[in-house]
């Protein structure tokens, strides 16, 4: 797919498949993901970590489930698979882990996107969800790492409708060029 035909189509998706993504896919999604720009070139100090362990996924969607207080929410929709993006903070009280992590997250949303899959960018399960060590420990993030975001990825379960750059609405974020 085409690079400005992925941005147009990139969208959430919130409905999938049980059917897993095929490994191949997986690595591309996540070379784009290791492609991302990242603050003062401190690769160090941010993990991918793509989790498709069913039985992990399973713990991960009851404990999201039941710290919601909505027995039909599940905060990753049980996409089959999860990709988080962890980072070290840094010591000087600096934000900008998150900006590295969102720089990870968009690459790799875009990557599923142009290979026909379905993504949702996360920042409620690992942000307000209060975490277990237990759960925590199933990410096997070295000391210091906290996830920040998650990927949802998978098969979408509604075909992702053909979308072009000049059909987003022009105001949907302001944009304005000064001269
Ligand atoms: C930083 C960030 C955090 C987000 N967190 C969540 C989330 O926790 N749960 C969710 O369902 N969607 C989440 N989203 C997806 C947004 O709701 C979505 O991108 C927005 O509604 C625009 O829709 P679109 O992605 O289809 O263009 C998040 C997106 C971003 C960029």
């Amino acid at each position: 797919m085409d690079f400005f035909t992925a941005i147009a189509m990139r969208r959430s998706t919130r409905i999938f498949t049980p059917e897993q993504i095929k490994d191949e896919d997986l690595t591309l999604i996540l070379k784009a993901g290791q492609a991302a720009p990242v603050g003062h070139s401190d690769f160090a100090g941010v993990r991918i970590t793509a989790l498709q362990n069913p039985d992990i996924l399973k713990a991960w969607d009851q404990h999201c489930t039941a710290a919601s207080g909505n027995p039909n929410y599940h905060m990753f929709y049980q996409a089959p698979t999860l990709i988080f993006v962890a980072a070290k903070p840094k010591a000087d009280g600096q934000p900008v882990y998150v900006a590295d992590v969102a720089c990870i997250m968009e690459n790799m949303h875009l990557a599923a996107t142009a290979l026909g899959l379905g993504s949702v960018y996360l920042w409620a399960m690992v942000n307000r969800v209060p975490l277990t060590e237990e759960l925590l420990h199933t990410l096997q993030l070295p000391p210091e790492f906290k996830p920040v975001s998650v990927l949802a990825v998978g098969h979408p379960k509604l075909p992702v409708s053909a979308r072009t750059l000049a059909e987003l609405k022009p105001d949907r974020i302001a944009a304005t060029i000064l001269k």
